[in-house]
């Protein structure tokens, strides 16, 4: 036998075994792993991703134009490095704290989003269990899927709540009074100017919806002006917190704030903390990233009042770098979302326990044995 005869009977072997024509023998070996299996908050995303339909994952996957600040959120926490201290005595470390008398065993809280059904059935009250789980505090959205108090009572923990100002002044009363009722430890009032302009939205809108034709509560509410910004925040003066200061109870944080001469402006008003937050570049895009801005209202505020930090936090070293920049407390806003896209209550729980684990641990290997300990000699940036 010649060499082209021995090669053309090996090939006629070939396409007549069984073997090629059994498909698992070539199947795609792709799968949603476990949750045991996922080791960080960006894991959460990517099953979140393969467990979602696409206009749910997109809800929170997406930031404002061209994401930016988005992006930049991120970036500034690469900015910044930790300088560890030796010989610290940080085997054990002690990461609770207290702010506004609440009690926390970590210095970071779920921050208030919407809309949380879209991507778990039972969703703000699956969020609030797994928050609980983890024993982590959890801020309602003025958006929940559920109302504050069937929110509440899903779980024993603590909830704090928040507002989106609303022009008729007893619009707010009503709301105020019944979560506040119902428990809320304090009031956020988010002031930056989220509008419905998301160009993801827009196309999604556009082409009718992806994803079986389902698209988000946003995608649908149509712009009455030729701007595409809904006017319904486009309102806003420093007097409302005047106006609402008698319906709060309760601690009242104004939520949105990137200056320090606008934080000034919130303890003329009234304000007991500050929270820094782009949305998690979800408000105006080329803004600056929040921690860029952390130092100066930090300075702003003098210790008068608590500093709450969010946008951008992924790890447990972004929570203790944005502490040594001064905040109280950092809050996590689509990291606990990926936990509820992927494995519901479980998932929210888990990513929640993760987040405490890279703490922990930045804190031992950084040489902190306490929350009071972190402060700027740990770390080194390029901003102030
Ligand atoms: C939000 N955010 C938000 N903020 C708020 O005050 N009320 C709300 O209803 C919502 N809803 C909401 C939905 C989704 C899907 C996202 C991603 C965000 C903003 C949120 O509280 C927080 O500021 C950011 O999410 C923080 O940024 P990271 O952690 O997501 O990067």
């Amino acid at each position: 036998m010649n060499r082209r005869e021995c090669l053309a009977g090996l090939a006629s072997f070939l396409a007549g075994s069984p073997l090629l024509g059994q498909k698992d023998v070539v199947r795609d070996h792709s799968r949603v792993p476990g949750i045991n299996e996922l080791l960080n908050a960006f894991d959460f995303e990517t099953v979140a991703y393969a467990k979602q339909p696409r206009t749910s994952y997109d809800y929170p996957a997406y930031g404002v134009d061209g994401e930016f600040t988005m992006r930049r959120n991120r970036q500034a926490f690469d900015w910044v490095e930790l300088i560890p201290r030796r010989m610290a005595g940080a085997a054990k470390p002690d990461t609770a704290t207290e702010v506004f008398g609440q009690k926390m065993a970590f210095p970071f809280f779920v921050s208030p989003t919407g809309s949380q059904g879209l991507l778990n059935p039972d969703g703000d009250q699956a969020m609030h269990k797994g928050a609980a789980a983890a024993n982590t505090l959890m801020a309602v959205s003025n958006n929940s899927s559920f109302p504050f108090d069937k929110v509440a009572a899903a779980a024993p923990s603590p909830l704090w709540v928040q507002l989106y100002p609303k022009q008729a002044l007893d619009a707010n009363r009503t709301y105020l009074e019944a979560c506040q009722s119902a428990g809320a430890k304090a009031v956020i009032v988010t002031i930056d100017q989220q509008a419905s302009s998301y160009e993801r939205n827009l196309h999604d809108r556009n082409l009718g919806g992806r994803g079986g034709g389902t698209v988000s509560r946003f995608a649908t509410a149509r712009p009455t002006n030729p701007y595409r910004v809904s006017e319904m925040r486009l309102w806003y003066e420093w007097k409302f917190f005047d106006d609402i200061r008698p319906m709060v109870k309760v601690p009242m944080l104004a939520k949105g704030i990137l200056t320090g001469e606008d934080a000034k402006l919130c303890l003329e008003h009234g304000v007991d903390g500050i929270y820094v937050s782009n949305h998690g570049g979800r408000s105006l895009d080329y803004g600056p990233s929040t921690l860029e801005v952390l130092p100066e209202i930090v300075d702003a505020v003098g210790g008068k009042v608590p500093v709450i930090f969010d946008s951008g936090v992924r790890r447990g070293t972004d929570i203790l770098k944005a502490l040594a920049l001064g905040a109280n407390a950092v809050a996590l806003g689509r990291v606990p979302l990926w936990g509820l896209g992927s494995y519901g209550t479980p998932g929210v729980q888990r990513v929640l326990e993760i987040m405490q684990t890279e703490f922990m641990q930045a804190m031992q290997f950084s040489g902190a044995p306490n929350i009071a300990a972190i402060n700027r000699k740990l770390i080194r940036s390029d901003f102030p």
